[in-house]
């Protein structure tokens, strides 16, 4: 048998990367070449085409394989700072405002069990045996062996790493050689299901939780998957409802998708009513800085450089029945705020075809290109966003928005140097751009600059912490972005390098 060569390896790595968003580049190519190597070994196929097409084929090979990939490190009362959090507040302020019905919890990459059983085990203990009647909590993971081992509910010694021996005594009972089996009655509290997180339809007891924790799975995705997932799991959860992910996922998945929240210095994520986007063309009139079809704010250097009428200058309303040689004006206009309405509708495909239409009688709108890469970017369609801002840009090079979603869109695929030459750009273009200095403060931190990181987190608490109140929930249009997440995360990364500076 020989192991596939560098294109048959490809061909695998796309196929797990479009199915079920596992990536397998750099050092993690091994655990692949090994799961394929084992796999084609007990199916008697020697060549990796061969084993593809039967990959491709049959699902049950597919699940297969996928369980000796997935990564399923896992323990009881992981975390345990968010899971008292969960039990102690968010769950409780839940039931008093719902007497009646269930409070449904997902634990989405539930792995073998042990995290939906945990919150499980901390409901009885705060509500006693109404616990089965007031929550429903779903484990589901794509790795159907995982799943098989949930459900018998037998676990050894590492699975209780995470301490609680008292609770350990209480719902567990002894069964083999240092295995325990979790109780009956809390067994019954948690369903499993196998949910492949990227595939198409999600079930029923996924619909409308009120809880998802979605803790150690994305890491292993790469951005687009990180988004889509996200989006996914966001526009399941009801109004007002927590989707947390573990302390260092957060700043990830803070995407404008859901609004980050804090609570005794704990993050996580919550869907409150969130308009994310604005148009400012009036506001930017009124401090008469508008350019038709630019909204860039008045900063000095793009004042200097990009005078009133750039590539991106749409000529002045003509009079009433004259139409310019192409196409009114008003037309135009009248094409975007439709777009931005449809958009703030939350009607993405609606809007995008308004905006398709205006650009193709009128390319140079620059606004018109910035709103279709929001909505994509809103949208995970990463390649067709980076064209919309590239367009933006060949209108107007000094395009402030261009630059920032570029920037994000780089961050979103993991390339920080890209993203931090766009956000520099946005900072040369607006110095007062907050969100810029907030992003490259977000990768230098990651980095392990905390001198850099310092001075962009400080330039952007700064900024938003200058001027009244409703200024501060400034948008670069057309993104909106509620400012007190950043500012809570702002000061938190400051609290944080002061304490190691120590
Ligand atoms: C490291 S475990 C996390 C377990 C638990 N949430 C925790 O925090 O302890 C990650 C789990 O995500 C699951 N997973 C990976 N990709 C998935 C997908 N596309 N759909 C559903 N589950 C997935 C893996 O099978 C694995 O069990």
């Amino acid at each position: 048998m020989t192991g596939p060569d560098s294109t048959q390896l490809a061909g695998f790595k796309e196929l797990l990367l479009a199915r079920c968003g596992l990536c397998f580049e750099k050092e993690r190519e091994v655990t692949l070449i090994r799961g394929l190597r084992e796999r084609m070994a007990s199916r008697g196929v020697g060549d990796s085409d061969v084993y593809h097409g039967l990959l491709t084929g049959d699902p049950e090979e597919f699940h297969r394989l996928v369980e000796l990939l997935t990564v399923n490190e896992t323990y009881f009362f992981r975390e345990p700072d968010h899971l008292k959090l969960l039990v102690e507040r968010l769950i409780p302020e839940i039931v008093e405002e719902r007497p009646t019905g269930q409070v449904k919890i997902v634990s989405a990459g539930c792995s073998t069990g042990e995290e939906p059983y945990s919150i499980a085990i901390l409901l009885r203990e705060r509500y006693g045996a109404d616990s089965g009647r007031l929550f429903a909590i779903t484990g589901v993971d794509i790795d159907a062996s995982a799943i098989e081992r949930a459900k018998q509910g037998v676990y050894g010694k590492s699975s209780f790493r995470g301490g609680n021996p008292g609770l350990l005594a209480r719902y567990f009972e002894p069964c083999g050689r240092e295995e325990y089996r979790i109780r009956k009655e809390v067994g019954q509290d948690v369903t499993f299901e196998v949910v492949n997180l990227l595939g198409t339809v999600y079930p029923a007891a996924m619909q409308m939780p009120d809880i998802i924790l979605y803790r150690n799975v994305s890491i292993y995705f790469p951005g687009q998957v990180q988004h889509a997932i996200f989006s996914r799991l966001a526009g399941l959860l009801t109004e007002g409802g927590y989707l947390l992910v573990s302390a260092t996922e957060t700043i990830h998945h803070d995407l404008g998708i859901l609004s980050l929240v804090e609570k005794d210095s704990l993050f996580f994520y919550r869907k409150l009513p969130n308009l994310r986007i604005v148009d400012r063309r009036d506001r930017s009139r009124a401090a008469g800085t508008h350019r038709s079809g630019t909204s860039r704010p008045a900063a000095p250097a793009a004042r200097s450089r990009g005078g009133t009428a750039g590539p991106g200058h749409v000529p002045p309303t003509p009079p009433a029945g004259q139409r310019t040689a192409s196409v009114a004006v008003s037309d135009v206009h009248a094409l975007f705020d439709g777009a931005l309405g449809k958009a703030r509708d939350n009607r993405p495909d609606a809007a995008l075809e308004l905006l398709d239409t205006l650009i193709g009688r009128d390319g140079s709108f620059v606004k018109a290109h910035t709103l279709k890469g929001s909505i994509l970017l809103n949208t995970s369609r990463f390649d067709e966003a980076r064209a919309a801002c590239t367009r933006a840009l060949a209108s107007d090079p000094l395009c402030l928005e261009a630059a920032l979603m570029l920037g994000i869109i780089a961050r979103h695929e993991e390339d920080g140097d890209e993203a931090l030459r766009r956000f520099r750009e946005a900072i040369y273009l607006d110095p007062s751009c907050w969100l810029a200095h907030f992003h490259t403060a977000e990768i230098v931190f990651m980095r392990g600059d905390r001198k850099r990181a310092r001075g962009g987190y400080e330039a952007a608490l700064r900024i938003l912490e200058s001027g009244p109140p409703g200024d501060r929930e400034r948008a670069f249009f057309p993104l909106v972005f509620k400012t007190d997440q950043f500012l809570a995360i702002c000061r938190h990364k400051l609290a944080l390098i002061k304490d190691q500076g120590k």
